[in-house]
């Protein structure tokens, strides 16, 4: 091979390369890492809230293993495995001794608790 065609073929060749790995990368970056890190932040959002942001916090009542919490008033999560849709419910109603959260949290809030509580105890897979 003669340099001159050396020259012309190889720089474009390491071009294509990185185009090609350019498309892989925001395809990546737009699929399945992006709802990855959607879903870690709703999770620390909803921890956060269970062990101090919600008030009365739900860590004071409610023992769940992820949280660190060993509250003894209301059912443990670990063994209760409440889904999203039963947590939901009792952030907006209350149940005997639990207060409603309706007034107090936004819906995004109640959201991730429900997300939060019913992933970390298993209730949700
Ligand atoms: C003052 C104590 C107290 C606090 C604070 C509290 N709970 Fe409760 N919770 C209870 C009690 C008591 C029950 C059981 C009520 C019953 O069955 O009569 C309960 C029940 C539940 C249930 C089960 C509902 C069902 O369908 O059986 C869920 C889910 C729940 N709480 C989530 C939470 C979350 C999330 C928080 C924080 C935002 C929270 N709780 C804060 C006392 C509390």
């Amino acid at each position: 091979m003669k340099p001159s065609a050396l020259l012309s073929t190889f720089p474009a060749r390491p071009a294509r390369l990185l185009l090609s790995q350019g498309l892989l990368l925001a395809a990546a970056l737009v699929g399945l890492p992006a709802s990855a890190a959607e879903d870690a932040d709703k999770m620390a959002m909803g921890k956060k809230l269970f062990t101090a942001g919600a008030v009365p916090a739900c860590a004071l009542c409610h023992t769940l293993k992820d949280a660190g919490s060993e509250g003894a008033v209301g059912p443990v999560f670990d063994e209760l495995k409440p889904n999203a849709a039963r947590v939901n419910k009792a952030l907006h109603d209350g149940l005997g001794a639990m207060p409603s959260y309706k007034a107090s949290l936004t819906e995004a809030q109640i959201d991730a608790l429900a997300y939060y509580v019913s992933r970390a105890s298993g209730g949700e897979k």
